[in-house]
C-alpha cells in the first residue's frame, strides 16, 4: 500500500506542471472557509409559521409534521415568546376555524381564531412583527382558495372582495403584514386599496407571487384541515413546469403594491427565486413548506440522515439563491442552535 501511495506521489505527467490555482487552499481550515463564506442566514432572516385553532389551552401535535403543533392563541403566545428569546423577529399565523361555509364567512370573524392571536401576541410582544396568511381555503366548507360558482368555477373578483375584508379585518386586530396566497388575479391591488381606504396605510403586503400547484402541501392540508373537496388548485395555482410566468407574476405584484414577494415551495424552485430575485427590486422571501419539512424529519427519523446538517445545508441555500427571507418550520430549531453556537 505504502509503496504505491509513493509510487503515486512521484509520479507527474511530463511536461504539465503542477497546479498553481489552487481553489483549496480557501478551504484549508474552518476559519478560511468561515471567512470566505458568500452566504449566511441570520436568525433575523427566519419567519416561523404558526396554526391557531380556537379555545384555551390545545396544544395538538400535527402527526404528519413532527414538532409542530395546532396551538390556541394562548399557546402561540408562548410559543411566539420563545422564539422571540431566540431572536427570531416574525411569526405568519394560519386559522383552523370552528365552522367552515362557502363563503368563507369566518376569515373576516373579529373573534375568530387568527384575530384572537394577532391581538394577544400584539399585546404580549408589541416588537414581534406578526403576520397574517390570507386566504380563503381554510375557512370554505370546499376547502377551494375562493368563492366556487354553481358550475364550479373560481370565481375570481368575487374573491378580491372577500380578501380586502380579511385584510381589513387583520389589521384591525392589530397585523403588522397580510400575505395573500390565495393566487387570484389583481388581489394585491383590491387588498391595498381596501387598506388605504380604511387608513391602514402602514399594513404592508407580502404577497404569495408565485406559489405553484405542489404535492409538498400535503401534510399542510392536515395541519389547516383545508384539503379541497373537489378538483385541485391548478386552476389558480402555477404550473410547476414555468419560470417566466413567476417573474410576470412577482412583477405584476409589485405594480400592484406587494411590498414582498413571496416564491414558495422551496426546495424544487431554487431556479424560480433567483429569477425572482433579480427582476425586482423589493425583498424576497421563500416558503420551506410542509412537505419539505416532513421529508426531512422523516429521514433523519429513520437514521438516513444527518437531520443539523441537513437543516443548516437547506436554509443556506435558500439564501445562496437569493432569498431575503425564508418561512421555515425548522425557524426555531435553527435559532436555538444559533444561540448555542454564539452564547
Ligand atoms: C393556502 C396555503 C397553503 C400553504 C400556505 N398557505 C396550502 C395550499 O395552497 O394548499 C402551504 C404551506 C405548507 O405546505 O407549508 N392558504
Amino acid at each position: 500500500m505504502k509503496s504505491a501511495l509513493r509510487a503515486l506521489q512521484q509520479r507527474s505527467e511530463p511536461g504539465v506542471p503542477a497546479p498553481q490555482i489552487r481553489p483549496r487552499r480557501m478551504r484549508r481550515t474552518q476559519s478560511i472557509r468561515d471567512m470566505v463564506a458568500e452566504n449566511a442566514v441570520r436568525v433575523e432572516d427566519l419567519i416561523e409559521p404558526m396554526f391557531v385553532v380556537p379555545g384555551a389551552g390545545v396544544r395538538r401535535e400535527i402527526s404528519a409534521m413532527p414538532g409542530i403543533c395546532q396551538l390556541s392563541a394562548d399557546q402561540i403566545v408562548e410559543d411566539a415568546r420563545s422564539a422571540a428569546a431566540l431572536g427570531i423577529r416574525a411569526v405568519i399565523l394560519f386559522g383552523i376555524p370552528e365552522r367552515k361555509d362557502d363563503v368563507a364567512s369566518g376569515l373576516s370573524d373579529a373573534a375568530g381564531p387568527v384575530q384572537q392571536a394577532i391581538r394577544s401576541l400584539k399585546q404580549a410582544l408589541p416588537g414581534l412583527v406578526v403576520i397574517a396568511d390570507l386566504c380563503a381555503c381554510e375557512y370554505t366548507s370546499h376547502g377551494h382558495c375562493g368563492i366556487v360558482t354553481a358550475d364550479g368555477a373560481i370565481d375570481n373578483d368575487a374573491t378580491l372582495a372577500l380578501l380586502a375584508d380579511g385584510a381589513l379585518s387583520y389589521a384591525r386586530s392589530g397585523a403588522d403584514v397580510v400575505a395573500p396566497s390565495d393566487m387570484m388575479d389583481g388581489r394585491v391591488r383590491a387588498i391595498r386599496r381596501a387598506l388605504d381606504a380604511d387608513g391602514w396605510t402602514d399594513i404592508a403586503i407580502m404577497s404569495y407571487s408565485a406559489k405553484y400547484a405542489s404535492a409538498f402541501y400535503g401534510p399542510f392540508r392536515e395541519a389547516a384541515e383545508s384539503a379541497p373537496a373537489f378538483g385541485d388548485r391548478r386552476t389558480y395555482q402555477m404550473d410547476p413546469a414555468n419560470a417566466r410566468e413567476a417573474v410576470k407574476e412577482a412583477l405584476l405584484d409589485v405594480d400592484e403594491g406587494a411590498d414582498i414577494v413571496m416564491v414558495k415551495p422551496a426546495m424544487a424552485y431554487l431556479d424560480v427565486l433567483l429569477r425572482v430575485r433579480e427582476a425586482v427590486r423589493v425583498p424576497v422571501a421563500v416558503y420551506n413548506v410542509s412537505g419539505e419539512y416532513s421529508m426531512l424529519k422523516a429521514a433523519a427519523h429513520n437514521g438516513w440522515i444527518d437531520e443539523r446538517r441537513a437543516i443548516d445545508e437547506l436554509l443556506v441555500s435558500f439564501k445562496r439563491a437569493g432569498a431575503d427571507l425564508i418561512v421555515t418550520y425548522f425557524a426555531r430549531e435553527f435559532a436555538a442552535r444559533s444561540a448555542r453556537r454564539s452564547g
